[in-house]
């Protein structure tokens, strides 16, 4: 069962991990009508991973005895200046993510709740791959420069179909 400091803190979760679901729609809604399908898709991708992400707390709030609420979420941006802005945007919103899932760890110290404690390293785990693909993408980007798009778009497009089959 869950304590209601842990509850409180694991539905905060499913807010953020659903409002990075749809940040990336919106970015990637955004790269497809600018002409990049490249960026598009792994957009795309990387929403669908953020869905999977809220429903594993829904999932797991629920079967320990809590209540996972659906919340409304803020709408996300629009516009975005370039395709480096929005990547920069992408990796401060997984950095904050981050913080957000360490503090959930803190929080289980505090409650003793030693089993969301160990459920919730699998997003430990994963906050160190996001990071570091998106860093990846960034100093891609910093290569190629902005006069360079077409390839930088072709590239990426690739860097997801070789992801896609583990998910
Ligand atoms: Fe679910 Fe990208 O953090």
């Amino acid at each position: 069962m869950l304590s209601q400091k842990i509850e409180e803190i694991c539905n905060r979760q499913v807010e953020r991990e659903g409002y990075s679901f749809i940040l990336y729609l919106a970015m990637a809604s955004w790269a497809e009508t600018r002409g990049y399908p490249g960026i598009a898709r792994w957009l795309y991708a990387q929403a669908d991973e953020e869905k999977m992400h809220m429903l594993k707390f829904i999932a797991y709030i629920n079967e320990r005895g809590g209540r996972a609420v659906i919340p409304t979420f803020r709408k996300p941006p629009e516009e975005y200046e370039s395709v480096q802005k929005l990547f920069t945007e992408v990796l401060k919103h997984e950095q904050f993510i981050t913080g957000s899932i360490h503090e959930i760890v803190e929080r289980c110290l505090e409650e003793k709740d030693y089993t969301t404690h160990n459920w919730v390293q699998w997003f430990v785990t994963e906050q160190i791959e996001e990071e570091s693909s998106v860093m990846d993408i960034l100093d891609k980007l910093n290569l190629v420069g902005e006069k360079n798009m077409y390839m930088f778009d072709r590239d990426i497009f690739g860097l997801r179909s070789e992801a896609e089959p583990e998910g």
